[in-house]
Parts: structure tokens; sequence; C-alpha cells
């Protein structure tokens, strides 16, 4: 019998899930707010955040839905935002969405864009709300899409990135400072030339290796065969110099999909930066069968993100070894193997090879085209997904592969390239084959979730 509900990832008790929000380690808990309508699997109810908390990323309780749309200036959802520690409270800073009823295209008219703030001790209660910036104090050729404040401070200041779209429909940032992260002032608009996609939501910033790293989630980049195959993208600029005069790199993906979107970053209290996307994208033309059972879409795992050579590299959290479950078994080319999910499997590969999954999934390297490829041979088991290809080199080819009950993430190449994507096996015991290399595998255990609503 599937069971399609996650051993490792999380996910709505019901109802629906988008972005992480507000991720952050305080008073000794890693804490993870989402996107959630738990009136709706479509998404169709008004979004507010529920929460997650876990002493270790390993047990996880949920707390409910502490931050409601229940104010004016949020009247059509409590939009994506950020917390940052501050004493004994947690600030939760964040978009409250409002579209007037009317004739409206809701880029130009009809919306409103709130920077809201409200302040928690636990993540769970929350107090009362002020509205921080309307849309009439942003920058006067901003279109009313301007969204997802993360927030942050350096020494005695305060700095705030939001997302949004120009007049002239180029994606940008806007960074704003602030003496008390009360009262903000712009110190400048990040928006390279010529413009790269019509809007950027879900900024994120962090300082790893001495560098300062932008990332965002652009909207309207031009599809190509191995970039940017997903209906819209997430991706990472290092900022060359310093923050209120820097310039940006080339942008690169996060990950080449079918699911994965809207990243933020956390720093957790050793120093490691973790990054979690939604495991989900809008707009997909592809589905996701847990909607008719009532929840829809779950977060990535935190992903480890190093600094190497050639930029950023993302591997799967390191506490994932403490769910180790029995020896690893050895799969070797050519034989299959029959593996209850939750599981992890790793190898190196010379030259070309192919990994099958659940009877249905491929991940399939071929090195004379320079190409590694993911790809779904099964409607239903890829719920209408398809193909996605990567861009690799000659040589060994690493692959660490976590596969949960209905997803996978395949970090290659040292997590230089990732992909991640929903699957939705009939059975959560499946067949896994190798051709061309040998593989290790190591059965998992759960993670814990309690519900305490
Ligand atoms: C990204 C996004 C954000 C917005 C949120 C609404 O997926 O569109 O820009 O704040 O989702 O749920």
């Amino acid at each position: 019998m599937a069971d399609w509900r996650q051993a490792l990832h999380l996910e709505p008790p019901q109802g629906w899930l988008n972005d992480p929000n507000g991720l952050c380690f305080f008073h000794g808990l890693y804490h993870v707010f989402f996107q959630y309508s738990p009136g709706s699997a479509d998404g169709t109810s008004a979004k507010g955040w529920g929460h997650w908390q876990s002493p270790d990323l390993l047990h996880w309780t949920f707390t409910g839905e502490p931050l409601l749309p229940d104010t004016p200036w949020e009247r059509n959802g409590a939009y994506s935002g950020c917390a940052v520690p501050c004493g004994e409270v947690l600030r939760l800073y964040y978009t409250g969405n409002v579209k007037h009823p009317g004739p409206y295209d809701y880029i130009h008219t009809g919306r409103e864009s709130n920077t809201l703030l409200a302040e928690t001790p636990d993540g769970i209660h929350v107090g009362p709300k002020q509205r921080l910036m309307a849309s009439t104090d942003y920058p006067a050729d901003c279109s009313l899409h301007v969204r997802d404040p993360k927030v942050w401070r350096e020494g005695d200041r305060w700095y705030m990135l939001l997302g949004a779209r120009s007049l002239q429909d180029a994606g940008r940032v806007l960074l704003y400072r602030s003496a008390d992260g009360l009262a903000w002032e712009l110190a400048r608009v990040l928006e390279p030339a010529p413009a790269f996609g019509y809007m950027w939501e879900c900024p994120d910033h962090f300082i790893l290796d001495g560098r300062r790293w932008l990332s965002v989630s652009p909207q309207g980049l031009p599809h190509g065969e191995t970039e940017n195959q997903n209906q819209y993208q997430s991706g990472w600029f290092a900022l060359n110099g310093d923050l209120e005069t820097g310039t940006l790199s080339g942008f690169t993906e996060w990950d080449k999909g079918f699911d994965f979107y809207a990243p933020q970053t956390l720093q957790a209290p050793d120093g490691r930066i973790f990054l979690v996307g939604w495991m989900g994208m809008p707009d997909a033309d592809y589905r996701n069968p847990t909607a008719a059972l009532g929840w829809q879409h779950c977060l990535t795992l935190p992903r480890e993100i190093e600094a190497g050579p050639d930029g950023l590299c993302q591997r799967p959290l390191r506490e994932l070894d403490a769910l180790a479950e029995g020896q690893p078994l050895a799969l070797t080319a050519g034989q299959t193997l029959a593996l209850p999910l939750p599981f992890r499997l790793r190898m190196t590969a010379d030259r070309d090879f192919t990994l099958t999954l659940a009877g249905g999934l491929c991940l399939e390297r071929d090195t004379e085209a320079g190409r590694l490829t993911l790809r779904f041979d099964d409607e239903a088991l890829g719920g209408g997904r398809t193909l996605r290809r990567a861009v690799c080199g000659e040589g060994p080819l690493t692959v660490d592969l976590v596969a949960d009950r209905a997803s996978l993430e395949v970090y290659c190449n040292d997590g230089a390239t990732v992909f991640s994507t929903r699957f939705y096996p009939a059975d959560s015991t499946i067949p896994v084959a190798v051709q061309g290399a040998d593989a290790t595998v190591q059965p998992l255990r759960p993670m814990t979730f309690a519900i305490e609503e």
C-alpha cells in the first residue's frame, strides 16, 4: 500500500503549504514557519503562517497557525517573511496582502502589499501587529508587487530586503536600512541590466566564507534545455563588494527541479547555513495526488550550504546520519533491491549509469552528451512530471540521494547540482536498480512529527 505521508519532511497536517517562513534558531529551538491554508488543500483560502519547532531537526512538533490574516492590512493573506531574534522575543516581519474587489489587474492597480511586524515570545503566541510600510512607501517605479521581507542585523544596523517587480516588468530587490528595525529608509535597488525576469520573490541574504550571497526566486526567465526548466526559478548571486554598493555575479539555480521554490536560509548555532525550500512549484502543469487526500506539499530537507571554488554546493543535513537503521546495503551494478522508504543511496560513477526507482523514475548519465537526466517513464508515479536535465562534466560523478515516501532529493557532484522532485509510488517498498555503477544504500528511520495544536 502506498503511504504518501512523508517520514523526513515537514508537511501540513491538513490543507496546503507553500513557502518556508521565519526560519530561525531561538531559545534552544529551531523554528520553521510556513505559508499555510489549513482550510483548502489547493491553497485557495487566505494564507497564514503554520509553525513547526524542533530541538534537533529530527523531532518536530506542530503547534498550529500562530499568524492569522486577521487585520485589514492582510485581508487576503499573511504572506511570506522572516523571524529575527530581538532580546526576549522573535520579531516576525512579513507581507500583508490586500486585493480590493473590482476590475483590477492586481499588478498596477487593486493591490496593497504592507510590510507588517508582529512579535512572539515562543513562535506560538503572537502579539499585536504594526504596519511599518505601505505600498505608497516603496519607490515610485515599483509595481504593486513588493513583498517577502528578509531582515537581519549587523552590529547596530538593521537591514531588510524586499522582492519586487518594477513598472517596466523587471525583477528587483529593494534594500532598506534602519537603526531600530522599525523606521526604514531605502538604501539601494538591486536590479541587473538588462532585466532578469519580471518579478523577484523571496529574497534572502547570508554571509558564507567571508562573502555575501543573495538568493532570489525570479519569475519570467526564458526556459532552456538544461537551464531554467521549471516554471519559475530560485538561485543565488554572489555579491561582489559591500552590501550598499556591491555588484551581482551571474545567477546559478539552486535546484534543477521539478519541485523547488522560494527557499530561505537559517544560521544554525554551530554556524552552518541551512537552505530550506518549498518542495513545490507555483503554476506547474503537474499534480500532487495527496490533494485528493486532504493535504498538499512539503518543505525540502534543510540543506547545508558550502562555498567551493565554483560557487555554492548543497548537502543533506548531517543530522540525518542519526536516523541510520541497521547496516548499509550493497547494491551492485545489474542488481535490483526492494527497499522500504525512506532510505539514502550513495554512489560514485566513472561513466554512464542508470539508476531506476519504483520502476519508472530514472536518473541517467550520458557522458558523451555531458548530460545528467531525471526522467519519469510512468505518468502516475510522477503525477505528470516528465524530464529535467543538467550539464555534467567527465570523470567520476558522486550521487547522494535521499528518498522519502513521496519525494526524492538527488545531490550530484558533491552537491553542485541538485534535483528535487515529488513522486508517488504505489507501494512504500520500491524496487531500486542500478546499471553502470555500484551503490550503497542506508535504510533510515522516520523523524518524529507530533501535533500539539
Ligand atoms: C512565493 C510567494 C511569495 C508570497 C507567498 C504567498 O511562492 O508567491 O512571494 O509571499 O508565495 O503565499
